[in-house]
């Protein structure tokens, strides 16, 4: 007899794990989580907290939104992302970030409803936490996963009572391994991975100091410190990240991989803090240090039978881009709908083949980007002179070079210009945080044709209704004026029909497809004088079908069908959808 037993088990209290556990407690699905430490993440790891994933938090409510934005630094006081020799020193260069350029900002505040905000992991992983526990979620803290056993009814799982030093047993449906980048869940399912572990070794001191004087004035989350004889691990940079405005922060800093990690110790983190401050007799009050490594790997399959993974259990890499948590939390979006479907036996177990399958690419996808944008730090030290040997004098000398009113330096600051304007890729790449389209069985495009990105997918978000993508973010309003997202109106774990006035015959439809199958749909009839009113015309020009149209979302807010017009026989229509999407 198992000890516990439950619908699905979470191995985590992480973004990935957290997220999971909330999504599906909202769902009204029993779940266990479990984290082998006594507490959540005792570091400030994660912070970029972009668009898309705020889109996720505020789908779990608008307290669970305002609370993150109670706790983040705010977008504005992120985005003046400085490259300086100290923070104390001569300023080399400068880009708007985070979507702070007025262009970007501009694009930011069409794509969604929600705000960019930079909300230290030790502040994330509570409220999702305690998001969970209060819906129903029961944690178990001090209890360490060791393995697991499926078959065909569900697993079996192994843990150790960290606090009794006794065996315990967990049964469950399902297992979803969010256990981190050291998964021990995918080892023990050996899901296949590409890539490798271990290709850079990086530090983290995390400190209290007073910088305001330094930064107030250039308000930024990260400052980039470019020093010529930078000795540990021969990067020539580091990185000073704020924490809390102006006196939490965390130093990373770069190590040689094939030599043992460094001891971190109170003499070292200042000596380091000095350095890239720029002030010698600053005085910090070390918080904590720690080492990590650079990874660039992740899994092709990130399921297999009833064993899930998803975050850094599948993909891992380095922070770049701020990427991680951000896609942790967004595969247990994509995940938690669809076994809640399962459990509560309303879609066949073939939906939950549609995780990795959506889920995979955007695995590669970030990995790839996030190592790519490491490697375009190159032109910066390149144009600075910082390459091709490691002599101090020779290297400030190049450094100094650009300041010279020759054709050379006028060339060599040319090169700096353009490779810090680069950097947007990684500082500023909205579509990479938005641009997800799927292609599975849980999307039915008809033969649709998939639109081409008409500018850089990477850079600039591009809305469609084309199945697979997120409905478009558009503002509609109610009768009192007040305005609502099309992005509001989808989600909330429901299947979500849009039509016009002349597609009340969609409405009807899902009132009876909805009860014939035994699932919930929500249906709204845009129009005037009906409950949400495209006053603006944004809806009609973003819908890409007509008035009569109709676009169905699924709980995640993707778009999962569409037809540009009314049906013969609209319930037929939806049924046959909904049935090759739920695998019924
Ligand atoms: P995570 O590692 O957070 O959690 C794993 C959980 O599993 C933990 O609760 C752990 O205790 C538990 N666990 C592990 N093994 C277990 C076992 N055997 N039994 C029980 N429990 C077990 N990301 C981002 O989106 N924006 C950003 O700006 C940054 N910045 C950043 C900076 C720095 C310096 C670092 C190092 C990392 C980032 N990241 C980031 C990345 C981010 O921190 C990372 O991607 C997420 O924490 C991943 O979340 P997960 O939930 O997948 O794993």
């Amino acid at each position: 007899m198992p000890d516990i037993t439950t619908e699905v088990l979470i191995i985590g209290t992480g973004p990935a794990g957290s997220t999971s556990a909330a999504l599906l407690s909202s769902y009204g699905v029993d779940n266990v989580v479990i984290n082998r430490y006594h507490w959540l993440a005792n570091t400030p790891r994660a912070h970029i907290t972009n668009q898309r994933t705020m889109e996720v938090l505020r789908d779990l409510g608008r307290e669970v939104e305002d609370e993150v934005y109670l706790n983040a630094m705010d977008q504005s006081l992120m985005g003046e992302n400085v490259f300086c020799e100290s923070l104390a020193g001569e300023e080399i260069g400068r880009m708007k970030s985070w979507g702070t350029h007025p262009l970007s900002k501009a694009e930011h505040l069409l794509s969604s409803p929600t705000f960019m905000n930079d909300l230290p992991q030790t502040f994330m992983e509570p409220i999702l936490f305690k998001t969970a526990c209060k819906r129903g979620t029961r944690a178990r803290m001090s209890t360490e996963y060791i393995s697991h056993l499926q078959d065909d009814e569900g697993v079996t799982t192994t843990c150790l009572d960290r606090l009794t030093g006794k065996e315990l047993t967990i049964r469950s449906k399902y297992l979803i391994g969010a256990d981190g980048g050291k998964s021990l869940v995918a080892e023990n399912e050996d899901l296949p991975f590409e890539g490798n572990m271990g290709v850079g070794g990086s530090m983290n001191i995390y400190f209290r100091a007073d910088l305001s004087k330094y930064v107030a004035h250039r308000p930024s989350v990260l400052y980039w410190v470019m020093q010529p004889g930078a000795n540990v691990g021969g990067i020539g940079m580091g990185l000073v990240r704020c924490i809390r405005p102006w006196n939490e922060w965390l130093i990373v800093w770069g190590y040689d991989i094939n030599e043992p990690a460094p001891e971190v110790d109170e003499a070292m983190a200042t000596d380091v803090a000095r350095q890239l401050v720029g002030d010698p007799e600053l005085e910090i009050d070390l918080i904590s240090a720690n080492t990590w490594t650079v990874n660039d790997t992740y899994a092709t399959e990130m399921s297999k039978g009833r064993v899930f993974i998803m975050g850094d259990a599948a993909h891992r890499h380095p922070p770049s881009n701020g990427l991680g948590s951000n896609t942790s939390i967004q595969d247990a979006f994509n995940l938690a709908w669809k076994m809640a479907a399962v459990v509560k036996g309303e879609a066949g177990e073939a939906l939950l083949d549609s995780y990795t399958v959506e889920r995979a690419p955007v695995a590669k996808q970030i990995v790839t980007r996030a190592n790519q944008s490491i490697a375009e730090f190159g032109p910066i030290f390149e144009a600075l002179g910082m390459t091709g040997g490691t002599e101090i004098e020779q290297i400030k000398a190049n450094m100094d070079a650009r300041c010279d009113a020759t054709p050379d330096a006028e060339e060599q600051r040319d090169a700096l210009n353009t490779a810090i304007a680069f950097k947007k890729y990684e500082f500023d790449a909205h579509g990479v945080e938005m641009n997800q389209r799927y292609t599975s069985n849980a999307t039915v495009t008809d033969g649709q044709i998939e639109p081409d990105f008409a500018l850089d997918a990477d850079l600039h978000y591009q809305p469609t209704t084309w199945p697979g993508a997120r409905i478009p973010h558009a503002w509609l309003f109610d009768e009192d004026g007040a305005k609502h997202s099309t992005l509001d109106l989808a989600g909330g774990g429901v299947f979500t029909i849009f039509t016009g006035l002349g597609g009340r015959t969609w409405a009807d439809a899902a009132r009876d497809v909805g009860e014939k199958l035994g699932i919930k749909i929500r249906a709204h009839v845009i129009g005037p004088r009906q409950q949400y009113v495209d006053h603006t015309g944004d809806w009609a020009r973003a819908r890409e079908v007509g008035d009569a149209g109709c676009i169905l979302t699924r709980p995640d807010q993707h778009v999962c069908w569409r037809k540009d017009g009314t049906a013969e026989d609209p319930v037929l229509e939806l049924t046959r959808v909904l049935t090759a999407i739920l695998a019924r």
